[in-house]
């Protein structure tokens, strides 16, 4: 597996695979790497003929340095495990100066109203700082595909407004959640909590799952209340929020018309480790 560290090293790298015709799939994270994202490289193995990975934690998508300073960071232990993949044939570990050689600063989006939703009330330029870091990458790395994860959904959807807009010539994936056997989904997040902790977390998944049996059957109110209820009985748990948007939209639906899709988003507070979880209604 190849390793790039720098703009000029990568670049040189892409323009020989492009001279060459290859196909380029692209998966970019933060590391603390785990099943989750493996996942992505294996949908993007099948797909492309070259798969290219980044790691690069985004000062700029942080609400608070205190959360920068807290978010785990191990580059080599995380290279190990691309290499032991086989899925990876090159990863890009760029300076801050790389991805912001003007200085730290998020570009100014609009996402069509997709940003002002579930994430982006209590994370304010949030989501600038996700595309000022994606549109970079995007267009360093040239990928024919990229894949994100969909636990991040609305994550997902501004990405692909983004590159609408931009009207980048590269296709947008969504890979399905990984979950652990409990359900709980994976995420960098559930190393911070005890064994105790983890296994009560796996009520969000069985919640999202209780709310898909419930869906179309009782109103959407009826079913807030439950969800609540369900939450203000767990011990050291705390629901931030839940909402049955659009998927179209994202925008929280009070109304179920028949020929629309909807999901189900949450987010929980476990001791101090904030989880996020989604599931498609159907
Ligand atoms: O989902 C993530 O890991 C990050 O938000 C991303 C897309 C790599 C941008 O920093």
């Amino acid at each position: 597996m190849e390793i790039f560290r720098s703009r000029q090293t990568l670049r040189n790298y892409i323009e020989r695979q492009k001279e060459m015709g290859k196909k380029i799939g692209f998966a970019p994270t933060m590391g603390a790497l785990h099943k989750g994202h493996l996942s992505l490289y294996e949908v993007a193995r099948k797909e492309n003929d070259l798969v290219i990975s980044s790691i690069f934690v985004n000062p700029t998508q942080f609400n608070n340095q205190e959360d920068l300073e807290k978010y785990p960071r191990n580059v080599e232990n995380d290279l190990k495990i691309l290499n032991k993949s086989g899925w990876v044939d090159a990863v890009y570990v760029p300076e801050v100066t790389d991805i912001y050689p003007q200085g730290l600063e998020s570009k100014s989006y609009d996402f069509q109203g997709l940003e002002e939703e579930m994430e982006g009330k209590s994370r304010p330029g949030h989501f600038d700082g996700v595309g000022t870091v994606v549109e970079e990458l995007l267009r360093q790395v040239q990928p024919d595909n990229a894949y994100f994860g969909e636990k991040d959904y609305q994550q997902l959807a501004i990405i692909k407004k983004l590159v609408e807009t931009l009207k980048l010539p590269i296709k947008i994936h969504g890979v399905a959640i990984y979950r652990e056997e409990s359900g709980l989904a994976m995420s960098s997040r559930n190393e911070r909590l005890s064994s105790s902790q983890k296994d009560a977390a796996k009520i969000i998944h069985q919640t999202l799952l209780k709310v898909n049996d419930w869906f179309r059957v009782i109103t959407i109110h009826e079913i807030e209340d439950r969800v609540k209820d369900i939450f203000e009985n767990e011990k050291g748990m705390q629901l931030e929020y839940f909402e049955i948007a659009e998927e179209a939209t994202l925008k929280k639906t009070d109304f179920f018309y028949k020929d629309r899709d909807y999901r189900a988003f949450i987010v929980v507070h476990v001791g101090d480790v904030r989880l996020i979880d989604n599931l498609h209604l159907d």
